[in-house]
């Protein structure tokens, strides 16, 4: 059902969020392989939201800086190409930083439309967007884009579209799931509209590795989160104490692991079921995935899109991508 805000000033609240068995599936199904993984999604809860905020602020991850420069130098070409009364749609809104330079660049547009899993996250930014952007029509969707959202259903007003994915969370998925989801975004453009697309560049490892293990621990605490959640949500009983953040790059893949790893051997249980892992066996629960440009550019292809144009900063650590149906 759609919603009024809880404030009652977003024009519609939608509620999709997956049911919790969705969060005891992947945790049990992941737990159960022999290399344990969980899907990076699960890290959305309301803490987990909030530090990732804290990484976004830290000296050693340069992504979320470096796309808002990038963003600051072009917001005028950008609101040229998408013209007055765009209707702009971010899927992983989080925060929604990076949309107040846009929407502050673009001509009246008409709204404004935020998706997230994490929904506490999710209204909190929107209302505030919805304060700061007077008469501009905000929406937000609680939902996983990587399952089915029939936008059709939703009261989004005719305009041009611009579906805007900025922080490189393309990068988050394995190549069939980034394409996978490139075509989810497809199916939200009609003809005339466009995707604005940030994804993070490959670079040297140290710069890498640091930008996922920061000096001041936030991104470790962020994934051991992930461990605090499983245990309130899902009756679980992991001595996080038992496991440390690791991140590695992946030459080979072209991205950056994050895993937890077992200090020494434990025993726990989710959900009632039990599982043990040896000193060393790790939970894997995140890639980051880097790109060329011309990689970038075989990957938007496989899904129909083609790259019209493309923006980087002066160091080349960071690429937007301006795509529109092939
Ligand atoms: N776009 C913001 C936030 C990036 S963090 C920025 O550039 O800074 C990734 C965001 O995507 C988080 O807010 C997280 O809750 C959301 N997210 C991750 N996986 C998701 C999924 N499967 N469905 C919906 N939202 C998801
Ligand atoms: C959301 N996503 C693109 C971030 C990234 O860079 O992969 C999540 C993150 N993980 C650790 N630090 C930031």
């Amino acid at each position: 059902m759609t919603t009024p805000s809880p404030a009652g000033n977003l024009s519609f609240f939608k509620d999709l969020h997956p049911p919790q068995s969705h969060f005891r599936e992947d945790v049990l199904n992941g737990l159960s392989k022999a290399r344990k993984s969980i899907p990076p999604k699960h890290f959305y809860d309301a803490r987990g939201s909030a530090l990732f905020d804290d990484i976004t602020g830290t000296e050693d991850y340069y992504v979320s800086r470096t796309e808002l420069s990038i963003l600051d130098t072009i917001a005028d070409e950008i609101a040229a190409k998408a013209g007055s009364g765009a209707v702009v749609i971010e899927p992983g809104s989080g925060s929604s930083v990076k949309i107040d330079k846009l929407l502050s660049a673009l001509d009246h547009p008409a709204a404004y439309i935020a998706l997230d899993i994490s929904k506490e996250h999710l209204i909190a930014a929107c209302e505030d967007l919805a304060k700061r952007f007077d008469g501009l029509e905000v929406g937000a969707v609680c939902a996983d884009f990587t399952q089915p959202v029939a936008l059709d259903d939703l009261p989004i007003p005719q305009g041009k579209r611009l579906v805007f994915f900025p922080g490189s969370t393309i990068g988050n998925f394995e190549p069939g799931g980034a394409k996978a989801l490139l075509e989810t975004f497809h199916g939200w453009l009609r003809p005339g509209d466009a995707l604005l697309i940030g994804a993070d560049r490959v670079k040297s490892a140290e710069i890498l590795e640091n930008a996922y293990d920061d000096a001041l621990g936030v991104t470790a605490a962020f994934n051991l989160n992930l461990l605090t959640r499983i245990n309130r949500e899902l009756n679980g009983t992991l001595d996080v104490d038992a496991f440390k953040h690791c991140a590695t790059w992946n030459a080979d893949l072209a991205r950056v692991e994050m895993h937890l790893v077992a200090k020494r051997g434990t025993q726990f249980s989710v959900s009632g079921q039990d599982f043990q892992m040896k000193a060393g066996e790790t939970i894997h629960t995140e890639n980051s995935h880097k790109f060329t440009i011309p990689r970038f550019t075989a990957l938007a292809a496989s899904a129909d899109l083609d790259v019209k144009q493309d923006w980087s900063d002066a160091r080349g650590y960071f690429t937007l991508y301006w795509l529109e149906r092939a």
